[in-house]
Protein backbone atom coordinates (compact mmCIF):
# COMPACT_ATOMS: atom_id res chain seq x y z
CA UNK A 1 0.00 0.00 0.00
CA UNK A 2 3.10 2.43 0.63
CA UNK A 3 4.18 2.62 -2.55
CA UNK A 4 1.55 4.22 -4.66
CA UNK A 5 1.14 7.06 -1.52
CA UNK A 6 5.08 7.29 -1.98
CA UNK A 7 4.56 7.57 -6.03
CA UNK A 8 2.30 9.90 -5.45
CA UNK A 9 5.10 12.14 -3.38
CA UNK A 10 7.61 11.52 -5.59
CA UNK A 11 5.75 14.67 -8.22
CA UNK A 12 4.77 16.81 -5.42
CA UNK A 13 7.23 20.32 -4.82
CA UNK A 14 6.35 20.63 -1.06
CA UNK A 15 7.73 16.86 -0.70
CA UNK A 16 10.79 17.22 -2.86
CA UNK A 17 11.50 20.95 -0.67
CA UNK A 18 11.05 18.92 2.37
CA UNK A 19 12.98 15.50 1.52
CA UNK A 20 15.63 17.34 -0.57
CA UNK A 21 16.77 19.79 2.34
CA UNK A 22 16.58 17.38 5.22
CA UNK A 23 20.07 16.52 6.54
CA UNK A 24 19.79 12.81 6.98
CA UNK A 25 18.57 11.54 3.86
CA UNK A 26 22.28 11.87 2.27
CA UNK A 27 23.40 8.82 3.46
CA UNK A 28 20.24 7.18 2.25
CA UNK A 29 20.45 8.97 -1.14
CA UNK A 30 23.70 7.79 -1.26
CA UNK A 31 23.31 4.02 -1.53
CA UNK A 32 21.51 4.81 -5.08
CA UNK A 33 23.00 8.13 -6.42
CA UNK A 34 26.44 7.39 -5.99
CA UNK A 35 27.47 11.12 -6.67
CA UNK A 36 26.28 14.73 -7.80
CA UNK A 37 29.00 15.65 -9.97
CA UNK A 38 30.88 13.79 -12.80
CA UNK A 39 34.00 13.71 -10.72
CA UNK A 40 32.75 12.11 -8.29
CA UNK A 41 30.87 9.22 -9.88
CA UNK A 42 33.93 8.60 -12.52
CA UNK A 43 35.95 6.55 -10.18
CA UNK A 44 32.74 4.57 -9.29
CA UNK A 45 32.47 3.94 -12.79
CA UNK A 46 36.32 2.85 -12.76
CA UNK A 47 35.47 0.88 -10.25
CA UNK A 48 32.34 -0.88 -11.73
CA UNK A 49 34.18 -1.85 -15.16
CA UNK A 50 37.25 -2.90 -13.28
CA UNK A 51 35.08 -5.83 -11.69
CA UNK A 52 33.63 -6.79 -15.13
CA UNK A 53 30.51 -4.61 -15.15
CA UNK A 54 29.24 -2.05 -18.05
CA UNK A 55 27.47 1.02 -16.86
CA UNK A 56 24.73 3.14 -18.33
CA UNK A 57 25.04 6.46 -16.66
CA UNK A 58 22.23 8.66 -15.93
CA UNK A 59 22.65 12.44 -15.13
CA UNK A 60 19.59 12.75 -12.75
CA UNK A 61 16.28 15.31 -13.12
CA UNK A 62 13.24 15.44 -14.83
CA UNK A 63 9.72 17.41 -15.25
CA UNK A 64 12.19 20.76 -16.03
CA UNK A 65 9.82 23.69 -16.44
CA UNK A 66 12.53 25.95 -18.31
CA UNK A 67 14.29 26.02 -21.95
CA UNK A 68 17.43 26.75 -20.57
CA UNK A 69 17.29 23.51 -18.01
CA UNK A 70 16.84 21.46 -21.06
CA UNK A 71 20.22 22.91 -22.79
CA UNK A 72 21.68 22.38 -19.23
CA UNK A 73 20.53 19.00 -19.44
CA UNK A 74 22.15 18.46 -22.71
CA UNK A 75 25.59 20.26 -21.62
CA UNK A 76 25.98 17.37 -18.63
CA UNK A 77 25.93 15.10 -20.79
CA UNK A 78 28.38 16.10 -23.08
CA UNK A 79 30.11 17.02 -20.58
CA UNK A 80 30.04 13.31 -19.19
CA UNK A 81 31.06 11.83 -22.53
CA UNK A 82 33.72 14.30 -22.73
CA UNK A 83 35.45 12.76 -20.01
CA UNK A 84 34.55 9.33 -20.61
CA UNK A 85 36.13 9.56 -24.05
CA UNK A 86 39.18 10.87 -21.66
CA UNK A 87 39.77 7.95 -19.67
CA UNK A 88 39.01 5.72 -22.13
CA UNK A 89 35.95 4.10 -20.75
CA UNK A 90 33.65 4.69 -24.29
CA UNK A 91 33.52 0.95 -24.84
CA UNK A 92 32.45 0.14 -21.26
CA UNK A 93 29.90 3.18 -19.98
CA UNK A 94 26.63 4.27 -22.28
CA UNK A 95 24.04 6.86 -21.34
CA UNK A 96 20.32 6.88 -20.38
CA UNK A 97 18.48 9.80 -20.35
CA UNK A 98 15.15 11.11 -19.63
CA UNK A 99 13.74 12.96 -22.33
CA UNK A 100 11.37 15.33 -19.58
CA UNK A 101 15.16 16.13 -18.66
CA UNK A 102 15.84 17.26 -22.31
CA UNK A 103 12.34 19.70 -22.53
CA UNK A 104 9.70 16.64 -24.18
CA UNK A 105 6.79 18.36 -21.66
CA UNK A 106 7.65 21.78 -22.97
CA UNK A 107 5.55 23.82 -25.23
CA UNK A 108 7.03 22.33 -28.64
CA UNK A 109 8.62 19.95 -26.55
CA UNK A 110 8.77 17.22 -28.43
CA UNK A 111 11.22 18.71 -31.25
CA UNK A 112 13.10 20.32 -28.04
CA UNK A 113 13.94 17.17 -26.61
CA UNK A 114 14.69 15.52 -30.15
CA UNK A 115 17.17 18.48 -30.95
CA UNK A 116 18.88 18.64 -27.41
CA UNK A 117 19.06 14.41 -27.36
CA UNK A 118 20.75 14.37 -30.81
CA UNK A 119 23.91 15.74 -30.15
CA UNK A 120 24.64 13.61 -27.15
CA UNK A 121 24.09 10.90 -29.46
CA UNK A 122 26.27 12.19 -31.78
CA UNK A 123 28.72 12.26 -29.39
CA UNK A 124 28.23 8.89 -27.62
CA UNK A 125 28.64 7.51 -31.43
CA UNK A 126 32.12 9.03 -31.94
CA UNK A 127 33.60 7.78 -28.35
CA UNK A 128 32.09 4.18 -29.61
CA UNK A 129 29.03 4.03 -26.96
CA UNK A 130 25.29 4.79 -27.06
CA UNK A 131 22.20 5.97 -25.39
CA UNK A 132 19.13 4.68 -24.08
CA UNK A 133 15.61 6.38 -24.05
CA UNK A 134 14.60 5.73 -20.40
CA UNK A 135 10.41 5.33 -20.56
CA UNK A 136 8.61 8.03 -18.54
CA UNK A 137 4.93 8.18 -17.89
CA UNK A 138 2.55 7.09 -20.17
CA UNK A 139 1.58 9.94 -21.35
CA UNK A 140 5.11 10.95 -22.80
CA UNK A 141 5.87 7.08 -24.64
CA UNK A 142 4.61 8.41 -28.19
CA UNK A 143 6.94 11.25 -28.36
CA UNK A 144 10.31 9.21 -26.97
CA UNK A 145 9.04 5.67 -29.50
CA UNK A 146 8.88 8.48 -32.49
CA UNK A 147 12.09 10.89 -31.43
CA UNK A 148 13.74 6.76 -30.97
CA UNK A 149 13.02 6.03 -34.18
CA UNK A 150 13.80 9.46 -35.98
CA UNK A 151 17.20 8.81 -33.78
CA UNK A 152 18.12 5.15 -35.25
CA UNK A 153 17.61 6.34 -38.67
CA UNK A 154 21.37 8.16 -38.05
CA UNK A 155 22.00 6.21 -34.72
CA UNK A 156 20.58 2.49 -35.22
CA UNK A 157 22.07 1.56 -31.78
CA UNK A 158 20.28 3.72 -30.05
CA UNK A 159 18.26 1.65 -27.10
CA UNK A 160 14.60 2.76 -25.61
CA UNK A 161 12.76 1.28 -22.31
CA UNK A 162 9.89 -0.47 -22.59
CA UNK A 163 7.36 -1.32 -19.16
CA UNK A 164 5.99 -4.63 -19.18
CA UNK A 165 3.04 -3.39 -16.57
CA UNK A 166 1.59 -1.16 -19.27
CA UNK A 167 -1.46 -3.17 -21.95
CA UNK A 168 0.34 -1.16 -24.59
CA UNK A 169 3.64 -2.85 -24.94
CA UNK A 170 3.02 -5.81 -25.94
CA UNK A 171 2.75 -4.39 -29.47
CA UNK A 172 5.70 -1.63 -29.28
CA UNK A 173 8.17 -4.59 -28.29
CA UNK A 174 6.74 -6.70 -31.46
CA UNK A 175 7.85 -3.22 -33.60
CA UNK A 176 10.80 -2.98 -31.79
CA UNK A 177 11.93 -6.50 -32.07
CA UNK A 178 10.75 -6.47 -35.45
CA UNK A 179 13.06 -3.42 -36.34
CA UNK A 180 15.92 -4.73 -34.46
CA UNK A 181 16.15 -2.38 -32.14
CA UNK A 182 18.10 -2.29 -28.43
CA UNK A 183 15.31 -2.67 -25.79
CA UNK A 184 15.36 -2.35 -22.15
CA UNK A 185 12.51 -4.30 -20.29
CA UNK A 186 11.25 -3.38 -16.85
CA UNK A 187 8.23 -3.50 -15.20
CA UNK A 188 7.68 0.23 -14.61
CA UNK A 189 8.21 2.46 -12.09
CA UNK A 190 5.52 4.68 -12.07
CA UNK A 191 2.17 5.52 -10.77
CA UNK A 192 -0.15 4.65 -13.60
CA UNK A 193 -4.49 4.28 -13.85
CA UNK A 194 -5.48 1.14 -14.29
CA UNK A 195 -6.94 2.18 -17.95
CA UNK A 196 -3.33 1.83 -18.91
CA UNK A 197 -1.50 -0.51 -16.71
CA UNK A 198 -2.08 -4.07 -15.03
CA UNK A 199 -1.52 -3.38 -10.88
CA UNK A 200 -0.71 -6.77 -10.23
CA UNK A 201 1.96 -7.89 -9.36
CA UNK A 202 1.69 -11.13 -10.61
CA UNK A 203 0.14 -9.78 -14.34
CA UNK A 204 2.93 -7.34 -14.19
CA UNK A 205 5.73 -10.42 -13.91
CA UNK A 206 3.61 -12.77 -16.25
CA UNK A 207 3.42 -9.89 -18.80
CA UNK A 208 7.15 -9.44 -18.37
CA UNK A 209 7.64 -12.81 -19.52
CA UNK A 210 5.23 -12.50 -22.46
CA UNK A 211 7.44 -9.59 -23.56
CA UNK A 212 10.81 -10.81 -23.17
CA UNK A 213 9.81 -13.70 -24.97
CA UNK A 214 8.77 -11.58 -27.89
CA UNK A 215 12.19 -9.72 -27.63
CA UNK A 216 14.40 -13.10 -27.33
CA UNK A 217 12.71 -14.29 -30.74
CA UNK A 218 13.23 -11.21 -32.46
CA UNK A 219 15.97 -9.25 -34.31
CA UNK A 220 17.07 -6.70 -31.57
CA UNK A 221 19.26 -6.67 -28.65
CA UNK A 222 17.29 -7.48 -25.56
CA UNK A 223 18.23 -5.96 -22.28
CA UNK A 224 16.32 -7.38 -19.72
CA UNK A 225 16.21 -4.34 -16.72
CA UNK A 226 15.54 -6.27 -13.01
CA UNK A 227 16.88 -7.66 -10.19
CA UNK A 228 13.80 -10.35 -9.95
CA UNK A 229 15.64 -13.85 -9.27
CA UNK A 230 13.10 -14.98 -11.07
CA UNK A 231 12.80 -13.24 -14.21
CA UNK A 232 16.56 -13.31 -14.36
CA UNK A 233 16.78 -17.43 -14.14
CA UNK A 234 13.69 -17.36 -16.99
CA UNK A 235 15.41 -14.52 -18.79
CA UNK A 236 18.55 -16.78 -19.24
CA UNK A 237 15.93 -19.94 -20.10
CA UNK A 238 14.64 -17.57 -23.17
CA UNK A 239 17.96 -16.68 -24.58
CA UNK A 240 18.98 -20.10 -24.62
CA UNK A 241 16.16 -21.05 -26.07
CA UNK A 242 16.17 -18.32 -28.52
CA UNK A 243 19.75 -19.66 -29.16
CA UNK A 244 21.12 -16.69 -28.19
CA UNK A 245 24.61 -16.00 -27.63
CA UNK A 246 25.94 -14.75 -24.38
CA UNK A 247 26.59 -11.17 -26.14
CA UNK A 248 23.34 -11.24 -28.09
CA UNK A 249 21.39 -9.79 -24.75
CA UNK A 250 22.31 -8.06 -21.63
CA UNK A 251 21.23 -7.98 -17.97
CA UNK A 252 21.25 -4.64 -16.32
CA UNK A 253 20.38 -3.51 -12.94
CA UNK A 254 20.09 -0.17 -10.46
CA UNK A 255 23.29 0.61 -8.91
CA UNK A 256 22.87 -0.11 -4.83
CA UNK A 257 20.74 -2.76 -5.39
CA UNK A 258 21.49 -6.63 -5.45
CA UNK A 259 24.95 -6.22 -5.53
CA UNK A 260 26.23 -9.24 -5.15
CA UNK A 261 23.76 -10.75 -8.04
CA UNK A 262 25.50 -8.02 -10.41
CA UNK A 263 29.10 -9.75 -10.11
CA UNK A 264 27.67 -13.27 -9.67
CA UNK A 265 26.16 -12.75 -13.45
CA UNK A 266 29.50 -11.45 -14.87
CA UNK A 267 31.15 -13.79 -13.47
CA UNK A 268 29.10 -16.41 -15.10
CA UNK A 269 30.05 -14.71 -18.48
CA UNK A 270 26.75 -12.73 -18.99
CA UNK A 271 27.39 -8.99 -20.35
CA UNK A 272 26.19 -7.13 -16.85
CA UNK A 273 25.14 -3.57 -17.36
CA UNK A 274 24.87 -1.35 -13.61
CA UNK A 275 22.62 1.42 -14.09
CA UNK A 276 24.72 4.04 -12.54
CA UNK A 277 22.69 7.55 -11.56
CA UNK A 278 24.27 10.78 -10.41
CA UNK A 279 23.51 14.80 -10.15
CA UNK A 280 22.12 16.76 -7.68
CA UNK A 281 18.10 16.35 -8.43
CA UNK A 282 17.99 12.74 -7.43
CA UNK A 283 14.52 13.32 -5.80
CA UNK A 284 12.14 12.08 -8.68
CA UNK A 285 14.78 8.91 -8.97
CA UNK A 286 14.89 8.25 -4.92
CA UNK A 287 11.49 7.98 -4.42
CA UNK A 288 10.97 5.70 -7.17
CA UNK A 289 13.46 3.42 -5.10
CA UNK A 290 11.90 4.21 -1.97
CA UNK A 291 8.13 2.78 -3.65
CA UNK A 292 10.19 -0.24 -5.22
CA UNK A 293 11.37 -1.52 -1.82
CA UNK A 294 8.89 -0.04 1.10
CA UNK A 295 11.53 -1.27 3.54
CA UNK A 296 13.90 1.02 1.97
CA UNK A 297 11.05 4.16 3.52
CA UNK A 298 11.42 2.35 7.11
CA UNK A 299 15.49 2.25 6.88
CA UNK A 300 15.00 6.00 5.62
CA UNK A 301 12.37 6.84 8.72
CA UNK A 302 14.71 5.03 11.31
CA UNK A 303 17.73 6.91 10.04
CA UNK A 304 16.00 10.30 10.61
CA UNK A 305 13.94 9.63 14.02
CA UNK A 306 17.69 8.20 15.55
CA UNK A 307 20.04 11.28 14.69
P1 LIG B 1 10.89 -6.27 -8.02
O1 LIG B 1 10.42 -4.89 -7.69
O2 LIG B 1 9.93 -7.38 -7.86
O3 LIG B 1 12.19 -6.52 -7.17
C1 LIG B 1 12.83 -7.80 -7.11
C2 LIG B 1 13.79 -7.77 -5.92
O4 LIG B 1 14.83 -6.81 -6.19
C3 LIG B 1 13.16 -7.28 -4.61
O5 LIG B 1 12.58 -8.34 -3.91
C4 LIG B 1 14.33 -6.67 -3.90
O6 LIG B 1 15.13 -7.66 -3.32
C5 LIG B 1 15.13 -6.06 -5.01
N1 LIG B 1 14.75 -4.64 -5.24
C6 LIG B 1 14.03 -4.13 -6.27
N2 LIG B 1 13.92 -2.80 -6.16
C7 LIG B 1 14.59 -2.46 -5.02
C8 LIG B 1 14.84 -1.22 -4.37
N3 LIG B 1 14.40 -0.07 -4.86
N4 LIG B 1 15.57 -1.25 -3.23
C9 LIG B 1 16.04 -2.41 -2.72
N5 LIG B 1 15.84 -3.61 -3.30
C10 LIG B 1 15.12 -3.64 -4.43
N6 LIG B 1 11.41 1.95 -14.79
C11 LIG B 1 10.75 2.77 -15.66
O7 LIG B 1 9.54 2.97 -15.51
N7 LIG B 1 11.43 3.36 -16.68
C12 LIG B 1 12.76 3.15 -16.91
O8 LIG B 1 13.34 3.70 -17.86
C13 LIG B 1 13.46 2.27 -16.01
N8 LIG B 1 14.79 2.01 -16.17
C14 LIG B 1 15.37 1.02 -15.42
C15 LIG B 1 16.67 0.59 -15.70
C16 LIG B 1 17.20 -0.51 -15.04
C17 LIG B 1 18.57 -0.98 -15.39
C18 LIG B 1 16.43 -1.18 -14.05
C19 LIG B 1 16.96 -2.37 -13.33
C20 LIG B 1 15.19 -0.72 -13.72
C21 LIG B 1 14.63 0.38 -14.38
N9 LIG B 1 13.36 0.83 -14.08
C22 LIG B 1 12.74 1.69 -14.95
C23 LIG B 1 12.70 0.44 -12.80
C24 LIG B 1 11.78 -0.77 -12.98
O9 LIG B 1 10.63 -0.40 -13.68
C25 LIG B 1 11.37 -1.36 -11.62
O10 LIG B 1 10.67 -0.39 -10.89
C26 LIG B 1 12.53 -1.83 -10.77
O11 LIG B 1 13.51 -2.47 -11.53
C27 LIG B 1 12.04 -2.84 -9.70
O12 LIG B 1 11.53 -3.98 -10.33
P2 LIG B 1 12.29 -5.40 -10.40
O13 LIG B 1 12.17 -5.92 -11.78
O14 LIG B 1 13.67 -5.26 -9.88
O15 LIG B 1 11.41 -6.37 -9.51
Amino acid sequence: MLGPVILAASRSDKMRRIVSAAPVTKPVVNRFIPGETVDQVIPIVEDLTQAGLEVTLDVVGEDITEVEQSHAARDAYLQLIERLAELGLGEKAEMSVKLSMFGQALEGGHELALANVRPVVEAAAAIGTTVTLDAEDHTTLDSMFAIHEELRKDFPQTGCVIQAYLFRTEADARRLADNGSRVRIVKGAYKEPAEVAYQDKAEIDKAYVRILKILMDGEGYPMIGSHDPRLIAIGQELARKAGRKLDEYEFQMLYGIRSEEHLRLAAEGHRMRVYTAYGTDWYGYFMRRLAEKPANLLFFVRSMITK
